[in-house]
């Protein structure tokens, strides 16, 4: 890192570079079911920055933390059971429902989280799960098009998500695939804003270090969409990525853009091999 990015990071974290409260021990059993897989030896590609890689469940606090443990417990279980009765509606000028099509959620969706964002080899396209759910929409039921990181959008995502959990996050970043990963690559290790920050110097030169009085993670999008106590809603990868990057003062993408999913597939490429954790908690 050079100078500048210290300096402007130094000035940002509430605590000298070199305080570090580190992840935690725990172990995540949700439901006391589904043992997930919160760190474990970083993928291949970025064994040389990087040795483990972390789920952001354990640098959050123990209340925060136990929300997750269970699904009574877990706030965004609600959108969940909202998204059911969604996929079960009928909408749109072909009078189909996506059940109509995918039958039980529960059976047609077991794995497909784990590996979006995927190829569409008939589209020509990288596509993020919520792109893939908008094209059924559009083209499939002949309906309107959600927000891309709306609520509705968020609840479906989620419930798609949840029949993935436990398994390991296995995105494929060769192949026709791969050139949308160098560029999304390209925009994690690229300074923007003011601060001249990049997604690296705090996500992966300073995990485990406290900034102002969050404690940073590796930024990882295991558990997305995740409901977050600060907004009390569910939030997309996407929306999250806009955030941390108006933090660096810096202009941002829209939720959707080609940039956003180019940078989704690369982010999450660095959490293969983790459990789908989705949806978790965040404060
Ligand atoms: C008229 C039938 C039809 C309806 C209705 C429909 N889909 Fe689809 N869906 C498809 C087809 C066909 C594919 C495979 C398309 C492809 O690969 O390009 C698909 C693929 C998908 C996939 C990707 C699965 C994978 O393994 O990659 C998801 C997720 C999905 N649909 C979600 C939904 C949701 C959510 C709805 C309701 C909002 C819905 N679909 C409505 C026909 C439908
Ligand atoms: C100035 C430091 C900073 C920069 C730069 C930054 N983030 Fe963040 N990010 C944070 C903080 C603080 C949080 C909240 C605590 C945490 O989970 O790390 C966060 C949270 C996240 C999360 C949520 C993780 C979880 O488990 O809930 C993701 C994903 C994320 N960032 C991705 C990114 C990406 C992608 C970039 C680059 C476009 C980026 N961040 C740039 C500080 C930063």
């Amino acid at each position: 890192m050079n100078k500048k990015a210290i300096t402007a990071i130094a000035a940002v974290l509430a605590l000298p570079m070199a305080a570090s409260a580190g992840p935690d021990d725990d172990t995540l059993v949700v439901n006391e079911e589904i043992e997930m897989v919160t760190k474990t030896a970083a993928p291949a590609h970025i064994a040389d920055v990087i040795d483990e890689v972390m789920s952001g469940w354990h640098f959050r606090k123990d209340e925060t933390q136990a929300l997750q443990m269970d699904d009574f417990e877990n706030p965004a279980m609600i959108f969940v059971d909202q998204a059911i009765d969604t996929w079960n509606t009928v909408e749109g000028s072909e009078g189909k429902s996506c059940a109509s099509c995918h039958d039980d959620a529960e059976d047609s969706m077991v794995g497909v989280r784990a590996v979006y964002p995927k190829w569409n080899e008939a589209a020509g396209e990288v596509r993020t799960l919520n792109m893939q759910i908008n094209d059924c929409r559009e083209n499939q039921m002949g309906a309107e098009k959600w927000k891309y990181s709306g609520g509705k959008m968020a609840a479906m995502e989620a419930l798609i998500s949840v029949q993935s959990r436990g398994m390991p996050v296995n995105v494929a970043t060769d192949g026709p695939a791969q050139s949308t990963w160098e560029q999304g690559k390209e925009m994690y290790y690229t300074r923007t804003g003011q601060l001249e920050l990049s997604c690296a110097n705090c996500h992966e030169d300073n995990y485990g270090n406290m900034i102002r009085a969050d404690h940073l993670s590796q930024g990882q999008i295991n558990g997305f969409p995740v409901y977050r106590l600060k907004n009390t809603k569910l939030n997309t990868a996407h929306a999250r990525f806009k955030g941390c990057i108006r933090d660096t003062r810096a202009e941002t993408y829209k939720p959707g853009s080609a940039d956003f999913v180019a940078l989704e597939l690369y982010v999450a490429s660095r959490g293969n091999g983790l459990s789908v954790e989705a949806p978790s908690v965040r404060n």
